[in-house]
């Protein structure tokens, strides 16, 4: 406790001290630019007076000479050599920058002859990287407790929710059939209709949260159900072709299917399309998935779409984070007036599609 306050008083104290030195609004770049025309302006004024003391020449226009050419001459060389040296932190700016700006791929160059600056850029590019990892498990531990918990809720729902729903149907058609009351059996037919339309809802909603299609029968049954689904199709044209697809990692299905539902979703939401695409192919030696959502909607401006800060758009910046926790690439194409198009590529892990080599392998010589 009493360290702590010493630490906090030193701080304190070192805070005020640096506050009492007047600040000067100068780079590193102009400090030194500055020191060394002092140096030599200093020197060639001592030097001609050292000189006129000692030799006895009196010559105003020497020292006047001396401290021009030496500032000149300085000067220039200066400049030169420290923009020369003081690149790699101008490209450090312009990295840090980019980095503000969202771009988690930019890297400071470490390729300086400086060590100092050669260390400092390579201790940044540690750092950002550190971050970046902690940042992307963070992203994929979220995800996973987002997904864990959509499965509760959605057992939950199916098991108790919509079973009580499910029994107070038959309850009530028991109940029907034992009236005679031609006005209480048009009642109870209508309760029993309002049943059905809140298990319906129930269903869907179940399945919006984690279809268990998905954890049973696999990518391609669910992105079949769901499209069929969510998507109107005497209001649009549907184009879906999903190859037969073996059973991936849990997670890979997981992530592929989310990023496949608010896709859809926002077209369905906002395109106002006729024609929709989804094409799901797997690449004929397995190592690779290709996806495909396409529509022909009013499109947007994916770069005015704000994610993180706003709170608004948490679709897009939800695809692109379950993408990265796959290591997947993924593209969106669209401009205003122009539709929208979704890429997706996958990598399927080395050891899915070792197995499965390996099995056909098997099966041919056998
Ligand atoms: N296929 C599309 N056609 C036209 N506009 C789209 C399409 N997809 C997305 N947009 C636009 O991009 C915006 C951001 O989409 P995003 O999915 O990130 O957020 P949202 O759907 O508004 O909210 P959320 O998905 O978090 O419920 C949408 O509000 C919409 O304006
Ligand atoms: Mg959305």
């Amino acid at each position: 406790m009493s360290q702590r306050s010493g630490e906090r008083m030193r701080t304190t104290r070192g805070n005020s001290k640096e506050e009492r030195l007047p600040r000067l609004p100068v780079s590193i770049f102009e400090k030194v630019l500055i020191g060394n025309v002092a140096v030599v302006l200093f020197g060639a004024v001592v030097g001609t007076l050292v000189t006129r003391e000692f030799f006895r020449i009196q010559e105003a226009a020497l020292a006047f000479g001396f401290s021009f050419g030496g500032v000149l001459l300085s000067a220039a060389v200066n400049y030169t050599l420290l923009r020369i040296a003081f690149r790699p932190l101008y490209q450090l700016r312009d990295t840090i920058s980019k980095i503000t700006q969202g771009d988690r791929q930019a890297r400071a160059i470490e390729s300086s002859d400086d060590p100092l600056i050669h260390d400092l850029s390579a201790s940044f590019n540690q750092m950002v990287d550190a971050l970046e990892t902690s940042r992307r498990e963070a992203s994929r531990m979220i995800i996973e407790t987002q997904e864990q918990e959509r499965k509760r809720v959605a057992r939950e729902l199916h098991d108790e929710t919509t079973q009580d729903l499910a029994s107070l149907a038959i309850r009530t058609e028991l109940l029907r059939s034992k009236l005679h009351d031609p006005l209480l059996v048009q009642a109870v037919a209508e309760l029993q209709e309002e049943i059905e339309r809140t298990l319906t809802e129930m269903r869907r909603i179940t399945y919006d949260l984690r279809p268990s299609m998905l954890d049973d029968l696999g990518l391609a049954a669910a992105i079949h159900w769901y499209v069929q689904h969510r998507v109107d199709s005497e209001q649009v044209q549907v184009d879906l072709q999903v190859d037969e697809l073996p059973r991936y990692d849990s997670s890979l299905e997981t992530a592929v299917f989310r990023i496949i539902q608010e896709a859809v979703s926002n077209a369905v939401k906002y395109a106002q399309m006729h024609h929709l695409e989804i094409h799901v192919h797997e690449q004929p030696s397995g190592k690779q998935l290709q996806v495909l959502i396409s529509d022909d909607g009013v499109g947007f401006d994916p770069s005015s779409v704000r994610t993180e800060a706003s709170g608004r758009g948490l679709g897009l910046y939800g695809m692109r984070e379950r993408a990265e926790t796959i290591g997947a690439h993924l593209e969106i194409q669209s401009s205003p007036g122009n539709g929208t198009k979704i890429l997706l590529v996958v990598p399927i892990p080395q050891e899915q599609w070792e197995e499965r080599s390996d099995a056909d392998a098997r099966l041919v010589s056998g």
